[in-house]
């Protein structure tokens, strides 16, 4: 398998093979630092993160990833350069790309990210735009593989806005390995129908199947893993609050809707989670519509049903296969 040099902007680029074989390479990581075997595979290289959005697993994943082989490391934070205020994409790219062996962005724009690849001449790895979260999805399926052994046929249903980052990469990454993905939502938070079509085409490969339901009950009874995220994503206004949570309350992840899945079923979030009012945004929400969790209970979240924080770590763990496969 011979990644090197290439960008990880999003799943739809990656081959079923290749995303296998990052997942296998971070377990490979993981078994080794977990044995305390270190591997500079990466050593002298510099690391260029750039976060136009806030973040704590994937800035320290990036971070303890290229630490951990061998690497240098400059973060760049929401304020800290000159990249679309006073200078372009493009240039910023040709610049960075001159001093770093390669860039993370997280940002808004799937555009933003692939011009940084486009002009940089490194690889670059997609951290976040409001499109696509990819490296969220290996270490998501790095997590299903090590619960259940296997990912093809394995029966995945998200509840919630579908048609945002983790929806949308989510159907790609279950459609490219052979997962049965549903999106359960009211309609208007279903994926874009241009992207469900592309993976319609890719299903159609790898035996995955894609199914769009309403109904919460229908959705899950057949579920091995139920996966939501925030009904707000970041850099979205927060006058939506109120019809998200009109529109989405139905979805939420509570006891009952857990009772009608299987024994077995696990529960799943990229995290941060607002399960209870122990956040500033999560109290102000939650005391202005009178919840006491959004889009998942405390209930479940605290569960043994719960996998979130083997979720969490597995982001380093795939975030590292990433940079390794791409860079050495
Ligand atoms: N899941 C995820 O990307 O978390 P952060 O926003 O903390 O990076
Ligand atoms: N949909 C969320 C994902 C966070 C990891 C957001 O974009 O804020």
């Amino acid at each position: 398998m011979n990644l090197l040099g290439k960008s990880f902007l999003k799943l739809l680029d990656f081959t079923p093979e290749e995303i296998e074989y990052l997942i296998d390479f971070a377990a490979k990581l993981k078994a080794e630092k977990k044995s305390g075997t270190k591997r500079k595979l990466c050593e002298g290289k510099n690391i260029a993160l750039i976060f136009e959005k806030t973040s704590t697993r994937t800035r320290c994943s990036f971070e303890v990833a290229a630490y951990d082989l061998g690497m240098n490391v400059t973060y760049l934070d929401p304020t800290g350069s000159q990249m679309g205020k006073k200078e372009s994409i493009a240039d910023t790219a040709r610049v960075l790309g001159g001093i770093y062996d390669a860039i993370e962005y997280r940002g808004f724009s799937q555009e933003t990210v692939e011009a940084l690849a486009k002009y940089s001449g490194v690889p670059v790895y997609n951290g976040l735009t409001d499109e696509f979260h990819p490296t969220q999805i290996l270490a998501d399926f790095l997590t299903i593989k090590e619960q259940f052994g296997y990912l093809k046929g394995i029966n995945f249903v998200y509840m919630g806005d579908a048609r945002f980052n983790m929806g949308n990469s989510l159907m790609v990454g279950c459609a490219k390995m052979g997962l049965n993905f549903t999106a359960c939502a009211p309609e208007k938070y279903f994926p874009d129908k241009a992207l469900i079509d592309k993976c319609q085409e890719i299903a159609k490969e790898t035996g995955a199947t894609l199914k769009f339901e309403t109904d919460p009950k229908k959705a899950v009874e057949n579920a091995d893993v139920i996966y939501t995220d925030v009904w707000v994503s970041m850099g979205e206004p927060t006058d939506v609050w109120k019809e998200r949570i009109d529109e989405l309350l139905p979805y939420q992840v509570n006891d009952t809707l857990m009772s009608y899945a299987k024994n077995t079923t696990v529960f799943m979030h990229c995290l941060p989670a607002f399960h209870n009012l122990e956040t500033t945004v999560g109290k102000e929400v939650g005391e202005k519509y009178g919840l006491d969790a959004l889009e998942v209970t405390d209930s479940v979240f605290e569960s043994e049903k719960s996998i979130v924080f083997k979720e969490a770590e597995n982001r380093m763990h795939t975030i590292k296969a990433v940079i390794a496969a791409t860079l050495a």
